[in-house]
């Protein structure tokens, strides 16, 4: 099987390179629809993984000043591979972005059914526009290849990494109470290997069941991997006085990714406490 992945520099790209260590990187501008064609045509790839993406740095605030670079990649990208993917009948994966959904649709949880609710900053607007293409397209005939859409809500794991959200959320001296749903990136990448082996399509909450508040995971951080840890309660209400851009706060019903891959994803408890381990 030939894999190859776009936006292989970055966090969940390397990630990707590390499961398909043979996967191609080409380093191209998935914009650019002349790029991504050659390339598609010179690798002939049986896969595409579309790990590209302006997530912003040193958050998502920066995409508020960088519209237009964020419009480009985030969903002029993502339009541009499903076109050159249609026309040549190559199945492919784009990771995509709960946040594109606020609250917790009664407590059951958004499903891939509901209509995304959150529109409140550049970076949500523009995966959200992406999601609604993609998903017209996913199962579609007139695209033969398939395209796979996952996802995912702030990532972590047990490693150091400045991108992983529990490194993030360790270094905030106010940490927001609000049960949120998350992705556990060991079973995300078991779930990833699974769907692309059986050449799943459509649209999958990847996120693992069970919400949890960033505060609740600190105070399990202060009891598993540092006691000295310190800091304080911010609630929804006192979010704007620590973030720029509007953030999606939301609960993700992950029943059908569990359907589609044996519950590879462990509740959010058990995968924090994990993750919590392993740092320690
Ligand atoms: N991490 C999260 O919290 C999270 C959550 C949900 C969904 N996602 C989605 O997952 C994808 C990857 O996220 P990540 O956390 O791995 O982000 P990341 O660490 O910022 O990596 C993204 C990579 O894509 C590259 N890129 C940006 N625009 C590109 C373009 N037009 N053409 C080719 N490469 C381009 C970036 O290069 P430059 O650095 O040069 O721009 C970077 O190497 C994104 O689409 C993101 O929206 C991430």
């Amino acid at each position: 099987m030939t894999v190859l992945v776009f936006g292989a520099r970055g966090y969940l790209g390397g990630a990707v390179k590390a499961l398909y260590p043979g996967a191609l990187a080409p380093s191209v501008d998935i914009a650019d629809s002349a790029a991504v064609c050659a390339a598609l045509d010179q690798y002939k790839p049986d896969v595409v993984i579309n790990a590209a993406g302006k997530t912003g740095r040193p958050n998502v605030d920066w995409c508020e000043d960088h519209k237009l670079e964020t419009l480009s990649s985030n969903t002029l990208g993502p339009l541009v591979l499903l076109k050159a993917c249609a026309e040549r009948s190559i199945y492919w994966v784009h990771f995509g972005s709960g946040c594109i959904y606020a609250g917790d649709n009664g407590g059951a949880g958004f499903t891939e059914e509901d209509t995304p609710n959150f529109m409140g900053s550049t970076y949500s607007r523009t995966k959200s526009w992406a999601d609604g293409a993609l998903r017209e397209f996913a199962q579609d005939p007139s695209h033969p290849g398939g395209i796979l859409l996952l996802r995912l809500r702030m990532p972590f794991e047990g490693t150091k990494s400045p991108r992983n959200l529990l490194t993030k959320i360790s270094g905030y001296a106010r940490v927001l109470d609000t049960p949120n749903s998350l992705t556990y990136l060991p079973d995300f990448f078991r779930a990833l290997s699974i769907l692309v082996e059986k050449r799943a399509k459509g649209v999958f909450n990847a996120v693992n069941p069970g919400p949890i508040s960033p505060y609740a995971i600190m105070e399990r951080y202060r009891e598993i991997v540092d006691p000295s840890h310190q800091f304080e309660r911010l609630t929804l209400g006192d979010l704007p006085q620590v973030a720029r851009a509007v953030r999606s706060n939301c609960v993700l019903n992950s029943s059908k990714i569990q359907r589609e891959t044996g519950n590879v994803f462990r509740t959010g408890e058990e995968a924090v406490e994990e993750a919590l381990e392993m740092l320690r």
